[in-house]
């Protein structure tokens, strides 16, 4: 059996995308442990953690600021992957949502709406003590203030680092418990609780689907794999549920 099996057996569909650093190496953007990945260069634990930002905040800051800079330049655009999923959502409506672990925001570039970011947002600045976000586009420094407190307090980047809690998972286990297919693109399986879910949407009897340059930490746990770029599987995929959907 393979998924064209599934799609040619559902007149609807719930599909549950889990997306990753991969998705987006094709635009420009460095993964996290591929060769020369972000965590070849840069210690997680100084960068990616609350100890290491509150060790040297300026560190972090300087880091963020750079990629921010980068997806903001203008160098950096969605790939066909990411188009051919907006081509889905557009073609499905609300039956696809697309849970990333990118902090980029590609797919919502490519025309996709129901997105969630588990683990925050490069173009996203948040207040250190209320948690309030607001969308940050520029440079961001230990000087700059949230509107939320009086007086206001440091921003920090939006973003989920390691030891705290990934934004939205109720909402998440919602709908891989509704979910027919999940399909998990471009992540190497390292950073739980995303690569847990390939065994939670089993028990939840969809169908998992793996789309990735190579076999991931969990591609036994997967009813099928895939491998090759996305720019290439990506579309295959979304013109077979636009055939048999
Ligand atoms: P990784 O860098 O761990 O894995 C990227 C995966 O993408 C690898 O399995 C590659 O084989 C695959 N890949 C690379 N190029 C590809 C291409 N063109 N087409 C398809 N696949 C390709 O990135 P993630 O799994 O996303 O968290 O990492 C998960 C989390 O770890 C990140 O969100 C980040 C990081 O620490 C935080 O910063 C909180």
């Amino acid at each position: 059996m393979t998924y064209i099996d599934i799609l040619k057996s559902k007149s609807e569909c719930n599909i549950v995308v889990l997306t990753g650093a991969g998705i987006s190496a094709e635009s420009g953007i460095k993964t996290f442990r591929d060769g020369n990945g972000l965590w070849e260069n840069h210690k997680v634990e100084d960068v990616a953690t609350p100890e290491g930002f509150a060790a040297n905040p300026s560190l972090v800051y300087k880091f963020y600021n750079e990629r921010r800079a980068q997806l903001l330049s203008g160098e950096v655009h969605p790939n066909p992957a990411h188009i051919a999923l907006a081509e889905l959502e557009k073609a499905l409506k609300s039956n696809i949502w697309i849970v990333t672990q990118n902090v980029d925001n590609l797919h919502e570039r490519a025309g996709n709406q129901n997105v969630i970011h588990m683990h925050g947002e490069l173009a996203s600045a948040k207040c250190a003590v209320t948690n309030q976000a607001q969308n940050w586009v520029a440079e961001l420094n230990a000087s700059d203030r949230c509107h939320c407190c009086s007086p206001g307090t440091p921003l920090r980047p939006n973003i989920v680092w390691f030891g705290e809690i990934p934004y939205n998972m109720e909402k998440i286990e919602t709908l891989l418990f509704d979910a027919d297919l999940f399909v998990s693109i471009g992540t190497s399986g390292n950073v739980y609780p995303a690569a847990g879910f390939v065994s939670f949407a089993n028990q939840c009897n969809a169908y998992t689907l793996e789309l990735n340059l190579e076999p991931s930490n969990g591609q036994t746990q997967f009813a099928e794999s895939r491998q090759g770029p996305a720019s290439e599987l990506i579309p295959e995929f979304v013109s077979n549920c636009l055939k048999y959907l």
